[in-house]
């Protein structure tokens, strides 16, 4: 059976999963279990990877046992801190954490990925940031505290000072509402790879690459430099109309799949505008004019809101510079990815392996290199 070459994929079906689901029309985003996203929101993040990854929400005997797994294995090994010392200063830090997590994770041959795995690389991705965070100012690593939950503790990285609750749950909530989200490409990405038969840490390592671009997580921190280019709110307006004007897309609006607003989006407004009211203060003037002018443009494809804009209004009150955005979002999406490996490995398995549509010359009727050459 040929299916037509559909341009970037659109609306084709490339999966069967239980980990969670994009409801575009509905603008509903459902975890597995059948969870609405709204009803996740103040749970913690070991609660929602526990949920990703076993099927359902922990007891407090699991919870307890599932953060001490996560608490363990926090730390880099050898490989990591010698990939990490060898970095330059100056390098993005998607790279340095694509290399630091592809150093923990070298080893001989291909093991078959399983959740002890998955574990890991959840528990290790929040360490690898916050050390390169570090070593860019010239400072050495601090040391994960067993301790501190996933978010308290990734913060705590970063300085070496427990952060106030409320940056905790900013962190916390962004982790929870980013943990999975569909067949979006870097999920795509780990699918493709482990399908081959590769290992974990490659599958993850290959996702951290498809999320880094500019039209998916990348998106946050375009977003915020966007935005810092509005001198004000009374300026948002004719920004967002000159910017539109020029052909230069809106960083934090437009999906592939959703045609309402975001509902993580929704969730993440309200901690903005708690969070950082100046930040809020001009995000909200230009999303009000974005929707209008967007609409305006494409009412048959509402482009609206999506995750990324006020994540980092959010991500920013947690205290992170906007470089460190798409890093954060790795941090969470880690879940949401090995756990795809491992429904898929488990489950199907079968190499991924789409058909391409030949636009070259028929080797019957190709120009001879004579006829070429004249
Ligand atoms: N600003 C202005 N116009 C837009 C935007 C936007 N943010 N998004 C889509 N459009 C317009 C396009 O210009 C196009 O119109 P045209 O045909 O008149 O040129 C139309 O809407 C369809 O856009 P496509 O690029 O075909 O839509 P696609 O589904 O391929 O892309 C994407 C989706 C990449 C998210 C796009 O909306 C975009 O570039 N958004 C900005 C980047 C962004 O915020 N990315 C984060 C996405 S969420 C995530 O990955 C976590």
């Amino acid at each position: 059976m040929t299916v037509p070459y559909s341009p970037g994929l659109e609306g084709v079906v490339a999966a069967q999963t239980e980990i969670s689901e994009v409801d575009g029309q509905g603008g509903r985003l459902i975890y597995r279990g059948g969870y609405l996203i709204e009803e996740l929101f103040g749970k913690s993040f070991e609660e929602i990877a526990h949920l990703l990854y076993v099927g359902h929400l922990p007891s407090s005997t699991e919870l307890a046992e599932f953060k001490g797994k996560l608490a363990a294995r926090r730390s880099l090994n050898e490989q990591a801190r010698a990939a990490l010392a060898g970095l330059k200063r100056d390098v993005d830090p998607m790279d340095a954490m694509r290399t630091v997590v592809s150093a923990q994770g070298a080893g001989p041959g291909c093991p078959k990925p399983d959740l002890d795995q998955a574990i890991s690389l959840t528990a290790s991705g929040p360490t690898a940031v916050a050390a390169f965070y570090r070593h860019r100012q010239g400072l050495a690593p601090i040391e994960p505290r067993p301790d501190l939950g996933e978010a308290a503790n990734f913060l705590y990285m970063l300085d070496g000072k427990e952060a106030s609750p409320d940056r905790v749950r900013y962190l916390e909530s962004y982790l929870v509402l980013l943990a999975d989200h569909g067949l979006n490409a870097s999920t795509f990405t780990a699918r493709v790879t482990c399908s081959t038969g590769s290992d974990l840490t490659s599958s993850i390592v290959a996702a951290i690459g498809a999320l880094k671009g500019p039209a998916h997580g990348g998106a946050a921190t375009a977003a915020m430099d966007m935005l810092q280019e509005v001198p004000g709110p009374d300026a948002a307006e004719q920004f967002v109309i000159d910017r539109l004007n020029n052909h230069q897309r809106l960083m934090g609006f437009g999906h592939r799949v959703y045609r309402t607003y975001d509902p993580r989006a929704r969730i993440l407004r309200e901690l903005a505008r708690e969070g950082n009211p100046d930040f809020y203060a001009v995000a909200f003037k230009v999303e009000e004019t974005a929707l209008r002018e967007l609409l305006a443009r494409h009412p048959e494809r509402p482009n609206a809101t999506n995750v990324d804009y006020y994540s980092a209004g959010v991500l920013q009150a947690a205290g992170f510079p906007k470089d460190f955005f798409t890093c954060c979002f790795a941090v969470s999406r880690t879940v949401g990815w090995t756990a795809h490996v491992l429904e898929y490995t488990q489950k199907d398995g079968r190499i991924i392996r789409p058909a391409s549509e030949w636009m070259g010359p028929d080797p019957a009727n190709r120009p001879t290199s004579a006829a070429a050459s004249a």
